[in-house]
């Protein structure tokens, strides 16, 4: 199995500081041990792709529209990623369902036009808090699932696992929450690398690193730093031994 660790800058940055973060991540982070991605937003994503030219680093978006042109203002299409050297493309973020009100179909049809234009997408699901509370997480993931990737090769996507309530908090979800969400989503993707998103840090990479069935992280706040994103990298190799 694949493992992947990949920066979601979400909306931060502007292009002279996203271009200084790509420079000291493309200095210092050199790995083939596992695909190293940085998905930023799509005006940083033309110079991010010189900067990442000769690495190992690969570039990926936060979002895509599903068709391939026309009267969809303010919408970018898959035609305009790949031009600008995108491989990858996180589709389905919490913030994406919870903020701008994506449904599953949506997320569906996105899906299948970024497997069309040869991206991997990487596609988000998560329960809030109160789906946990009342003990619907692992229903509401399933729905997520069975409902975005619809009648999509599943060998063909990753799939992120981010819990709401982890995200940005600076806690991530506990090691037996995650490892019973991860096992369950294997029974459902068995050959597909999940990751975990929500709090990963250099702190508790070794420890979230150690679940099995974690193929990689998703990593927000701590991939802003380009140091803290290699050293959370370079935890994730150590203790997977890969
Ligand atoms: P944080 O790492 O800031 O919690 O964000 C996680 C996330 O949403 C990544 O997509």
């Amino acid at each position: 199995m694949k493992n992947i660790i990949a920066a979601n800058w979400k909306m931060h940055f502007d292009i002279n500081e996203a271009q200084d973060v790509a420079r000291k991540m493309a200095e210092i982070i050199d790995t083939t041990a596992i695909d190293t991605i940085v998905c930023a937003n799509f005006i940083h994503l033309d110079r991010l792709n010189t900067i990442f030219q000769k690495t190992n680093i690969k570039l990926g978006a936060q979002n895509m529209y599903f068709e391939e042109k026309g009267a969809f203002t303010g919408e970018t299409s898959p035609i305009m990623l790949k031009s600008v050297g995108c491989k990858y493309v996180i589709l389905g973020h919490s913030e994406r369902r919870h903020i701008f009100k994506e449904d599953d179909n949506l997320i569906n049809k996105k899906t299948k036009s970024a497997i069309e234009h040869g991206f991997i997408p990487i596609v988000c699901v998560g329960e809030t808090l109160d789906d946990r509370n009342s003990n619907k997480a692992f229903h509401v993931i399933e729905n997520q699932l069975k409902n975005s990737l619809d009648g999509i090769d599943l060998r063909k996507v990753v799939i992120a696992y981010e819990p709401v309530w982890a995200i940005g908090t600076g806690v991530a979800a506990d090691k037996k929450t995650i490892e019973e969400m991860h096992n369950f989503i294997r029974k459902i993707a068995t050959d597909t690398p999940i990751l975990y998103g929500g709090s990963v840090k250099p702190s508790n990479a070794e420890e979230l690193a150690s679940i099995d069935n974690v193929n990689g992280f998703l990593i927000g706040g701590a991939s802003l730093v380009a140091e803290d994103f290699k050293d959370i990298i370079d935890k994730f190799i150590k203790t997977k031994g890969v």
